[in-house]
């Protein structure tokens, strides 16, 4: 599955006229930061909130979070997978994208109990992405999410960022519920696509390979509008959206995958 927004006019002739299909609608929020209340961190008394970079040795508890969290996120077609450990840190926690100082981890006595990632979308316009949300199930409703949605706005506030963004599936209502604490607005509606691409089969199946960040049609077509269109954002794959959404069984027999370049597509 691959991404595109409904206002992107490029964009959505583009996977028209080559034949994606539309398999989801994201709605899309921004918080504009010049302005914005600054929110309370409220953490229940046993948990604390520290970061990536500060404690490294973490990421093996996010990745059990991941694990544990993805497969809740509302799908069509393929439950969220983390992926392996190495697949997982490879794809979140390295690249361009990563923020290490503002990858955020709640942890009860070391235990890692939930997390939240931002992402750089533009670090030159000070615009990042929600990556990624979650808790685990034993630890929900207890605010955990919201503090820790909190504490990535206060950091963005304080490293001057001009705004944040996220979205979830119009099914995840604990996610909307999270957001619901705080002033996003309405964003253009984002669309996923699936399909048709050059085919790597699997058991026999037809599963599209869509290189999303290098050479996908339809980056390509978000690179073009981009190129024809006021400057805006690329937008790549998201968690809050979609998700590293790699399932172990879509990877490619032709060894055209790797974690940087590509989203799978079921056809
Ligand atoms: C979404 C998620 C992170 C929420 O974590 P959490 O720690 O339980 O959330 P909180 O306890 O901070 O709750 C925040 C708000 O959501 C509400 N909420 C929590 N679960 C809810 C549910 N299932 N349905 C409706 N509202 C819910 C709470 O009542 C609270 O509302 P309030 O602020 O008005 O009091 C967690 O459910 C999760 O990990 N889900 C799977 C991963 C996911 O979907 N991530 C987001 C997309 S990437």
């Amino acid at each position: 599955m691959t991404w595109g927004y409904e206002d992107d006019v490029g964009g959505v002739a583009f996977a028209k006229l080559h034949g994606f299909v539309v398999v989801k609608r994201n709605r899309g929020l921004r918080l504009v930061l010049d302005g914005c209340p600054r929110p309370t961190v409220d953490l229940p008394e046993d948990i604390a909130i520290t970061t990536l970079a500060d404690s490294p040795e973490l990421v093996r508890g996010v990745w059990e979070t991941a694990s544990e969290a993805m497969p809740d996120i509302p799908y069509y077609t393929v439950p969220m997978s983390a992926g392996s450990l190495k697949e997982f840190a490879a794809r979140s926690f390295a690249g361009p994208k990563y923020i290490p100082e503002a990858t955020f981890v709640a942890v009860r006595d070391g235990e890692v109990v939930g997390y939240a990632q931002l992402a750089w979308m533009s670090r030159a316009a000070g615009l990042a992405d929600h990556a990624m949300l979650a808790v685990r199930r034993a630890w929900r409703g207890r605010g955990i999410a919201k503090a820790l949605k909190a504490r990535q706005i206060t950091w963005a506030l304080d490293n001057g960022l001009s705004e944040l963004r996220t979205g979830n599936d119009e099914r995840n209502a604990s996610a909307r519920a999270v957001n619901a604490n705080f002033a996003y607005t309405p964003l253009p509606e984002q669309i996923g696509y699936r399909g048709p691409s050059p085919c790597g089969r699997v058991n026999g199946r037809c599963h599209g390979v869509i290189p999303v960040r290098e050479s996908s049609r339809l980056a390509g077509a978000q690179l073009l509008s981009r190129a024809l269109g006021p400057a805006r954002p690329l937008y790549g794959p998201r968690c809050d959206w979609a998700g590293p959404n790699v399932n172990p069984r879509f990877v490619s027999t032709r060894g055209r995958t790797s974690p940087e370049r590509v989203q799978l597509a079921s056809l």
